[in-house]
This record gives C-alpha cells, structure tokens and sequence, in this order.
C-alpha cells in the first residue's frame, strides 16, 4: 500500500496555518506575563506583617520621646490599653486591632488577598486634627519602616504614593 504523502506546498500550508493559529491571533489564551502584584513584590503576608508590626514599633517608640509628635494624636488609644490608677485597661485589644487593621489595608491598597473592612480614613481620623506635620513624623516612621524591611526604591515609591493618595482624608480633620 502506498503510504499517503504530503506535497511541499501542501506541507508548507499546513505548517504556516499552524504557526498562525498559534501566535498572535485575538484567541491565544496564553496571557501575556504579568508583573507580580506590589504585595508580592513587597514580601506577600509575612512581608506586610513585618512593615506594620514595625510602624507600630516606631510610632510606640516615638511616643516615648520627649518632645514627641506622634503622643498628641495616640493618647486616648494609649490610655484605653494601659491601667490606671490602679484600674485594668478599658480597651486592652485597642492596639492589636489597630495593628490588624492596618495590616488588612495595607494588603488591599497593595493587590492582596484581604479587603480591608474598617472605617474610612476619613471616619477613622476624624476628630483627631492631625496637622500637616503630624503627618510629615507619621511618614517618616513608616519610611524607616520600610528600610528596616527592605523594600526597594520601586516598591517604596509605588506604596508611599498609594498612602499619601489617603492623606487629605487624615489631615485636618
Ligand atoms: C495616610 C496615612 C494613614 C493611614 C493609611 C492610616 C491608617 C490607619 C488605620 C488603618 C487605622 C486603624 C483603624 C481602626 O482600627 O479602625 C488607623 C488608626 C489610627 N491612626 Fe492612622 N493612618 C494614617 C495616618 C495617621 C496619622 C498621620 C496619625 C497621627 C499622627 C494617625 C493616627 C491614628 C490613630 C491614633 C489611630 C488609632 C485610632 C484608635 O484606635 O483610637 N494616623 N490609622
């Protein structure tokens, strides 16, 4: 039996359709690559832990200064989870709530997995009066922060920008 046979032209059609279905028609489901999400490129879940967990950090250390910017803002949560007088602490979890809080929004303004769930910013700041250089110490904190964590300049840049998109909703007000 003869065994059936490809023509070159035939060959060279079939080869050129192939190759054209293949690449570059409006079906490809290959998606093109994707650049990592800021959260990924940020260290993901342990990643933003470990930058809040330090922003804590720095802002309860700065409250220990004298002359400290950040204690003004911070003394009512401060006082509900310290005793006093000899009184236990009215809101013991203040500050770990503050601390989870933070970490969910700083995952979902960064394209993780969390949707933050609290008040606004705006609710949240609201009666505080944080002025402009209340802000400016807060910033400072969160960037030494950031360098503890060693985040690059490119992801540094990225969150920042993303953060100081909330800042007329925190200052004066
Ligand atoms: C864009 C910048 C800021 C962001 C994204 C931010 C974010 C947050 C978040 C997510 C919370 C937790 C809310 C909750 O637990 O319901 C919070 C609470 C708080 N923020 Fe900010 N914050 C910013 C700037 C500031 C500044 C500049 C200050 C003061 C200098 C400040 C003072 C506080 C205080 C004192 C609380 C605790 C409220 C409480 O538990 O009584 N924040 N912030």
């Amino acid at each position: 039996m003869t065994k059936p046979q490809l023509s070159l032209a035939s060959a060279c059609l079939l080869a050129l359709t192939l190759a054209t279905a293949g690449c570059g028609s409006q079906s490809d489901p290959t998606p093109a690559a994707q650049p990592s999400s800021l959260y990924v490129r940020m260290g993901s879940k342990t990643g933003i832990e470990a930058i809040a967990d330090q922003m804590v950090a720095n802002v309860g250390a700065e409250t220990g200064q004298a002359n400290s910017v950040m204690l003004r803002s911070h003394k009512p949560m401060l006082d509900a989870i310290s005793s006093q007088n000899g009184q236990p602490a009215t809101d013991p979890t203040r500050l770990q709530r503050l601390r989870n809080n933070v970490v969910d929004q700083f995952t979902d303004i960064t394209g993780g997995p969390i949707k933050y769930a609290g008040k606004s910013m705006l609710a949240t700041h609201t009666g505080m009066q944080v002025t402009t250089a209340e802000y400016a110490a807060w910033r400072t904190l969160l960037d030494n922060s950031l360098a503890t964590n060693k985040i690059g300049t490119t992801e540094k840049t990225q969150f920042t920008a993303l953060i100081d998109a909330m800042k007329s909703d925190v200052v004066n007000h």
